[in-house]
């Protein structure tokens, strides 16, 4: 008996991603089918079983990619930076800007200042600019509250993101992102007071809300020092929240290293990482999350080691880091892009860095690839050739989108 399912899409080329020698795990003549959120059948045409299907299209030979992942942003602020980028282009630097009251700590105050619908609603017209270039799973950072009420409202809103538009949220908390300024003036080192709150009552408190799927530090000179993230990452690993890193942004602190020791989901950044740590990284299995838009917006000289992570077999995931201090770039094809032209992706892996890997930069499993058995999120686009994705600028858009097995775009 024919096997029932939601959808079934023919005639369409699958770059399915899966990792089998075959550029962009290619299926020439493919068929998909979707039942209940996941893929049923990805593979040949020829080779399907019959199977019928509420809603059929025939694709025309479209590509379709998995759902994009952009596994790095912190999309949800109040304020804007604006005035900051004149003052960058009048030669201060971001580190001398942040230094004085500028920087993280102006959004803090912004974010502080915003109300949870304002924010919703800032937050969901950037998420949507992301949605819109096929983006089915976002990750979202806290991390310009720095107080408990405030990450929390941080948190809430990210959810609440996931829950009203068609796109899976990973949420996660950053509360070491920088000094709240009331911890300013604190006797001994401020920054290590405010460790303690992060590690002895926001992460509990955070973890007994749900609220957050893994936890984040800005590892760097003006962020916190290695010894106070590893604070942190054991305070996550107590309430068993997987950890991440901001690492090797501006500086070679080793918190690539550090973070790889606590089984870090991901190091993200990594310009300045050194090439003999990168084997403690593989060996850890972090995934590196290039961040191309940060390096670009910040003008920075120093990239990332590809060559060397290559070698060493240590999946790259590409996101926007989408925030406007480093990155007011609300476009995961022009990162993919950015990570092409400037650190010499090939536009493979550039497309490998926004689906299979970002999913594994969140720990998603069951994402990022067009195999049987993974979540139905799929784009579909009207192009020759997949490495048009990451070749051109601001031109390709999906002409459908499938998030958990919904047809949620349709042009
Ligand atoms: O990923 N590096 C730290 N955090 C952000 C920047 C945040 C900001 O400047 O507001 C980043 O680049
Ligand atoms: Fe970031």
């Amino acid at each position: 008996m024919a096997q029932n399912c939601d959808w079934l899409l023919t005639n369409v080329r699958l770059a399915t991603m899966v990792d089998n020698g075959v550029p962009y795990g290619e299926i020439e003549s493919g068929a998909v089918a979707l039942h209940d959120g996941l893929i049923v059948y990805a593979g040949p045409e020829a080779g399907m079983q019959e199977i019928t299907a509420d809603q059929q299209r025939d694709c025309h030979g479209q590509w379709a990619t998995p759902g994009l992942v952009d596994c790095h942003t912190h999309l949800v602020y109040g304020g804007d930076r604006a005035r900051e980028f004149e003052m960058r282009l009048q030669g201060r630097s971001y580190e001398d800007i942040s230094r004085s009251g500028g920087g993280i700590a102006s959004t803090v105050k912004h974010t502080r200042e915003a109300s949870e619908e304002l924010l919703f609603e800032q937050a969901s017209r950037r998420a949507k600019c992301l949605l819109e270039e096929g983006v089915t799973t976002l990750e979202i950072k806290s991390g310009y509250g720095l107080n408990l009420e405030q990450e929390l409202k941080m948190l809430r809103v990210a959810r609440r993101l996931g829950e009203e538009l068609p796109v899976t949220v990973r949420t996660t908390f950053l509360g070491a992102h920088a000094l709240p300024p009331e911890f300013a003036a604190t006797d001994g080192d401020p920054r290590d007071a405010y460790i303690q709150l992060v590690c002895e009552q926001m992460i509990p408190a955070v973890a007994d809300a749900g609220l957050a799927d893994a936890v984040d530090v800005f590892c760097e000179g003006i962020g916190f020092s290695p010894a106070q993230c590893e604070r942190v990452f054991k305070a996550a690993q107590a309430v068993g929240l997987p950890v991440k890193g901001h690492v090797e942004q501006l500086s070679d602190l080793k918190g690539a290293r550090l973070a790889a020791s606590y089984g870090a989901l991901s190091v993200d950044h990594i310009e300045y990482l050194a090439e003999d740590d990168i084997p403690v990284i593989a060996k850890a299995g972090s995934v590196a999350v290039l961040l191309p838009g940060a390096f670009y917006f910040l003008n920075e000289q120093q990239k990332p080691p590809i060559a060397a992570l290559r070698e060493h077999n240590v999946p790259m995931a590409v996101a926007t880091d989408l925030n406007h201090g480093t990155s007011p770039i609300a476009s995961l094809l022009l990162a993919m892009n950015q990570a092409a032209v400037l650190f010499g992706l090939t536009p493979e892996e550039a497309l490998r860095g926004t689906t299979r890997n970002g999913a594994l930069a969140l720990g998603l499993q069951n994402k990022g690839l067009l195999a049987t058995g993974f979540d139905a999120d799929i784009a579909l686009w009207d192009i020759a050739h997949p490495s048009e994705l990451t070749y051109a600028v601001n031109m390709n858009r999906p002409s459908k989108v499938w998030q958990g097995g919904q047809c949620v775009y349709s042009s």
